[in-house]
């Protein structure tokens, strides 16, 4: 009897630990599965009608070669009825336009609007004092990076690359000495005759520190 009992024992646990081994599609047998596998929203679909069509997928429901067993749920939530159209993401506000992280609208102006850019843009930047000098410090570091090797450390066009480069501009020449920071930024941002765009490198805020800055130094001796 105790060594039946004991193959029985041997036999059930064996058989237990055997059900945990998991691979590839299959996860094993799991205690309280919703713990493991959190319900996912797809965002685009927003079926209702679990009788209609194909009821989007889970692992279980692919396994079922049969096709026509519709009883198991998916692992999605396949609509929500809060929402337009029950879909499970939302549509953005009505006449709303998405900002990018840092809170700035999409740069629409084209390259050729350079007049229209110095005249309107107004740089969001602070003005107080207290944050002045934080600013400048940012733009001469960005200046450094992205500017000082053409244009030079006082913007006087005397840059390390001007050596080799024909036609960098001076800063502080009498042409562009007056132009506004929304000038800077558009010429930025957008490039003018042989000096290439750097919208892609620099983001609208630090473009706007490198203005004040560059402004800086056409104001210096
Ligand atoms: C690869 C060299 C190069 C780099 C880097 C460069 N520039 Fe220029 N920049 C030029 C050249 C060349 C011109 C003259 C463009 C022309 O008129 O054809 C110019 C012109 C300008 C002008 C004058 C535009 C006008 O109205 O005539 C400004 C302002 C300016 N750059 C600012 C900057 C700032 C700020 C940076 C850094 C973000 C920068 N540039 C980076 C080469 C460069």
């Amino acid at each position: 009897m105790q060594v039946i009992k004991r193959l029985i024992i041997g036999f059930a646990g064996t058989a237990l630990l055997a059900s945990c081994g998991a691979g590839g599609d299959d996860q094993g047998t799991e205690y309280a599965p919703n713990m493991y596998h959190s319900v996912a929203y797809e965002p685009y679909t927003q079926i209702t009608d679990k009788e209609a069509g194909r009821w989007v997928t889970s692992i279980e429901y692919v396994r079922d070669s049969s096709e026509t067993n519709f009883s198991d749920h998916a692992e999605y939530h396949n609509s929500n009825y809060i929402n337009p159209f029950h879909m499970n993401m939302r549509l953005p506000a009505p006449n709303t336009v998405s900002r990018n992280k840092s809170g700035y609208l999409p740069y629409r102006l084209k390259k050729d609007s350079l007049q229209f850019a110095a005249a309107t843009l107004v740089s969001p930047l602070d003005t107080a004092a207290a944050n002045a000098k934080a600013i400048l410090a940012d733009g001469k570091v960005l200046y450094e990076t992205y500017c000082d090797h053409c244009h030079g450390a006082k913007g006087e066009g005397d840059g390390k690359v001007a050596d080799k480069y024909a036609g960098v501009a001076n800063l502080k020449g009498d042409a562009i000495k007056g132009v506004s920071e929304g000038h800077i930024f558009h010429v930025i941002t957008m490039g003018k005759g042989l000096m290439q765009p750097h919208g892609s490198q620099v983001s609208p805020e630090d473009r706007w520190k490198i203005a004040r800055y560059v402004k800086s130094l056409q104001a210096a001796k």
